[in-house]
């Protein structure tokens, strides 16, 4: 039974046309996908149905009845609940605050009845089985856990629609298991879901249709069955795409980063790693392995107790991310949010930050020179914006992320480490990234790559380690590369396999 409609809607912002009449429909118990490439305008006729956007034009039918979408209060009163993409929680209240927000239960003296509020946002965890305190700062949680609140939120909302902008982003392997449960739970109650994901993997295991957008047009919707991992690549960029992981042979050079023997509390148990220049080292394992507390710790971000890092065989001391991108090393992190972009500021500002000496002319800073370089390097990754007096704030997520890269590309470090590069960005521009960190080793720099995406963290590393709870279990080099499974991986990041040179206790 269909239950949504919508027709011909048109969304213009200035200088962006970004839906020029698409249709979409639902069906009551349905999860139905919506994919394309990044700034393709998911989030934009998402943000229409759930009232955020209202300046749209076109028809809405819910449940019969042409409706005009005004305002969140309105949708969510009506059963359409949506999840944002970007996290909108308040750090410094609890998680039970934050799900009943503006709306807490009181009681017969008017004042808020807090154990009944507690008592309804533990119901609601459970209910989605996470073990997240409703009592706790959201400030104390982490992105994946925030998530799950987000979640917890809109299903409080008697709900017939959600809508979930890539939930699953931030998720760790077991949060994911436990949505899809949940989302299998709210199709059996008949609730539809509209789900945006670039992980194709995931579209295939929870989508029951697809619906396909390029560059604000619509492109097609099939039913999920029925579709290839391939064809639907190709729906979205528009052309067949056979090289997901394109390679270089570059001859290798010198170590430029050797980290010795790293040890912090229980998270790092004196852990070592070497990377060389014109080389592309992965650096794979499971959630709380400890990858990113490792780069945090070479990039200055955190403190750690022990061991020693070189850079071009020279102790160095790395104290903070100052001293880090003195030695040359660049960290690209995966929260684009919190550690990337000033969101009120313009692209130019956002890309110029991370090296304001590209801009001076012989005369002191030059605003034109600034401009024209930062152009070249939003087109390197591709950036799609009318141009770059736009706030960050209103790029699409993906976009978001490739400035983030333009902005470390600014700078002339050696040492280049990726975390998770490649989240939330769309197919065709994954292939872009791998071409950047491609060009970056041709250009002799040393890549590290922390992905937790399995055959991404294959497909481009030359060399690879793996880690498992806070020790380096794995290390595949060189004839081994060629032969490697992913169950060989797996057996590594759970600890089941070692290599031989990896004592047991370091
Ligand atoms: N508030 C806004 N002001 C101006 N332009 C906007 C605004 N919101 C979105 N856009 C533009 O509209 C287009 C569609 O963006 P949208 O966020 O819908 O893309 P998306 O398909 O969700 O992409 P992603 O996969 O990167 O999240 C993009 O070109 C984006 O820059
Ligand atoms: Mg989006």
């Amino acid at each position: 039974m269909t239950i949504l409609e919508m027709r011909d809607i048109k969304v213009q912002f200035p200088g962006v046309l970004a839906l020029k009449g698409v249709p979409f429909d639902l069906r009551a118990g349905e999860v139905h996908a919506l994919m394309g490439e990044n700034g393709a305008g998911k989030s934009t006729l998402m943000k229409v149905l759930a009232g955020v956007y209202t300046n749209y034009e076109g028809s809405i039918t819910y449940k019969g009845e042409e409706i005009v979408s005004r305002s969140i209060p309105e949708q969510r009163q009506r059963g359409i609940s949506i999840i944002f993409q970007e996290m909108e929680l308040l750090p410094n209240l609890t998680v039970a605050e934050n799900i009943f927000l503006g709306r807490q239960p009181t009681n017969a003296t008017g004042t808020i009845d807090w154990r009944r509020m507690n008592r309804d946002a533990r119901e609601l965890l459970d209910r989605i089985r996470t073990p997240i305190p409703e009592d706790a700062l959201v400030s104390h949680l982490s992105v994946g856990q925030m998530q799950m609140v987000e979640i917890a939120k809109a299903l409080s909302f008697q709900a017939d629609v959600i809508i979930m902008d890539e939930p699953t982003a931030a998720l760790t392997g077991k949060e994911v298991d436990g949505l899809f449960a949940n989302i299998q739970d709210l199709k059996a109650q008949g609730v539809a879901i509209c789900y945006i994901s670039h992980r194709l993997e995931e579209i295939r295991r929870i989508a029951d249709r697809v619906t396909v957008f390029r560059d604000g047009g619509y492109v097609g919707t099939r039913d999920a069955a029925d579709l290839s991992v391939d064809e639907m690549v190709s729906m979205m960029v528009g052309r067949e795409m056979d090289d997901y992981y394109p390679r270089v042979t570059v001859p290798r050079g010198d170590v430029v980063l050797e980290l010795c023997d790293i040890r912090r509390g229980h998270v790092l148990k004196g852990v070592s790693l070497v990377a060389h220049a014109g080389e592309i080292t992965g650096l794979y394992g499971l959630m709380g392995a400890g990858r990113t507390e490792l780069m945090r710790a070479a990039f200055g971000a955190d403190p750690y107790d022990s061991g020693s890092i070189l850079i071009d065989g020279v102790p160095a001391r790395i104290r903070n991310p100052r001293d880090a991108k003195r030695h040359g090393i660049a960290l690209l992190t995966e929260d684009r949010k919190q550690q990337g972009l000033i969101l009120d500021f313009d692209l130019n500002k956002n890309i110029s930050l991370a090296n304001l000496k590209a801009a001076m002319g012989p005369f002191g800073f030059d605003e034109r020179k600034e401009s024209r370089h930062n152009q070249e390097l939003a087109d390197s990754v591709r950036v799609k914006t009318p141009s770059l007096r736009q706030l960050a704030r209103n790029l699409s997520g993906g976009n978001q992320q490739k400035v983030v890269l333009a902005k470390w590309l600014n700078t002339d470090s050696k040492v280049f480490i990726f975390d998770e590069p490649t989240r939330g960005i769309d197919v065709g521009a994954k292939a872009e990234i791998y071409r950047i960190m491609n060009r970056l080793k041709q250009d002799g720099k040393a890549v590290i790559v922390v992905s937790s995406e399995l055959t991404e963290c294959m497909g481009i590393s030359d060399r690879m380690y793996v880690m498992h709870e806070g020790r380096m279990t794995g290390l595949i080099e060189g004839d081994e590369m060629g032969g490697l499974t992913e169950e060989t991986v797996i057996a590594y990041a759970t600890g089941t396999k070692t290599t031989q040179s990896f004592p047991e206790e370091q």
